[in-house]
């Protein structure tokens, strides 16, 4: 049973903080704990984290990971959350450097600021593409070898391996997350955000990427703030947990979840096919992630794949002001 996990008294630096996992975690980390966030805002602007202002416990510094040893004032942390990253796996297949710079170079330079700075704890979002198009589904997390087929995947494996390192030479202890497709509030960009971009401007067609049978697994916000801070508090040793959920959902049912909330009648799907049927180069196809060793730690999830997609889509149309008559 899931009951007496939390952060508490704690200061923690939370990297991406401003983004869409990042502002969820700090609202739930604010309720007992100090909480900075640095972020460059290159993904979002302030928005998300605008409620968390004049709150005493919380602080905004507005920066880059890769210059994180200019944030000179702050000491003491006891644990970073590290989620700051180019978080859009497609724009790597345009500029690979992108990846590079923010994920690997980034993650490196945090651990440096951790090891200098005698930080003693991180939690890091790692993600399902670093184990690229597997023949084992639902996907453990001690399949191997990896083979990524993005450099979004290749960054995140090398920010895991860099975590390994530093917990074997430093003693810090780690938590990495190899997230499923994170779905809720305060999102920016994503499959639900892209099909109701494109039924906006046209009610009666609407384009797919792919051929629509793309399955992976969703998982809520909220299910993976909760889990995230449930494993680092059972974890005595650096280790990797998949975050997600045992069943998968098709894009096709998105587009059905989407045009059903959105109120919208006989819309036309229209398939792009290409690329063996997946959206855009580096996009696997099937994505599954074995969560058993995550339940063996006593975590239930509150929302299975299918509801994750439901409730997002309802709390992003919420928060784009679109009712289901517009
Ligand atoms: N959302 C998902 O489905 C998903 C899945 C797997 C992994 N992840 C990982 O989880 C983390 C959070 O993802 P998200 O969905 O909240 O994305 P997001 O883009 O909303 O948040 C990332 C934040 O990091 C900031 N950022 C980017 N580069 C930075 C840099 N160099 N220095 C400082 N700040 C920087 C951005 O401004 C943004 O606010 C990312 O590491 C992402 O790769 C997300």
């Amino acid at each position: 049973m899931v009951s007496n996990f939390s952060l508490k008294n704690k200061k923690i630096l939370v990297t991406g903080g401003a983004g869409f996992i990042g502002s969820n975690m700090v609202r739930r980390l604010l309720l007992d704990n100090e909480v900075t966030v640095l972020d460059n805002l290159s993904g979002v602007d302030r928005r998300y984290i605008e409620e968390f202002e004049g709150n005493r416990n919380f602080k905004f510094i507005k920066g880059d990971i890769n210059s994180i040893f200019d944030i000179q004032d702050a000491v003491n942390f006891d644990l970073i959350i590290h989620l700051a990253a180019n978080s859009d796996v497609r724009n790597g297949s345009i500029d690979p450097s992108i990846d590079f710079k923010s994920n690997t170079q980034g993650t490196f330079n945090v651990l440096e600021f951790m090891r200098r700075k005698e930080i003693p704890e991180i939690m890091f979002s790692s993600s399902s593409t670093v184990y690229g198009e597997t023949d084992v589904l639902p996907t453990p997390e001690d399949y191997g070898p990896y083979m990524p087929i993005s450099s979004y995947g290749a960054s995140k494996m090398s920010g895991e391996g860099f975590i390994f390192a530093y917990s074997h030479y430093y003693g810090i202890r780690g938590s990495i997350f190899r997230f499923a497709n994170i779905v809720g509030r305060n999102s920016t960009h994503g499959v639900i955000h892209d099909f109701i971009n494109k039924l906006m401007a046209n009610k009666k067609e609407l384009e797919i990427l792919g051929d629509g049978t793309q399955r992976k697994s969703y998982m809520h916000v909220d299910d993976c703030v909760g889990s995230m801070i449930y494993v680092h508090s059972k974890i005595k040793k650096t280790d990797v947990v998949n975050l997600g959920n045992s069943a998968v959902t098709s894009v096709k049912t998105i587009a059905d979840t989407v045009t059903s909330q959105m109120g919208l009648h006989n819309v036309k799907y229209v398939f792009t096919g290409g690329l063996d049927g997946r959206g855009w180069k580096g996009d696997v196809k099937v994505a599954q992630l074995d969560i058993k060793k995550l339940e063996g730690m006593g975590w239930k999830n509150k929302f299975t794949s299918d509801e994750a997609v439901t409730k997002a889509t309802a709390e992003i149309l919420e928060q784009r002001g679109i009712s289901k008559k517009s």
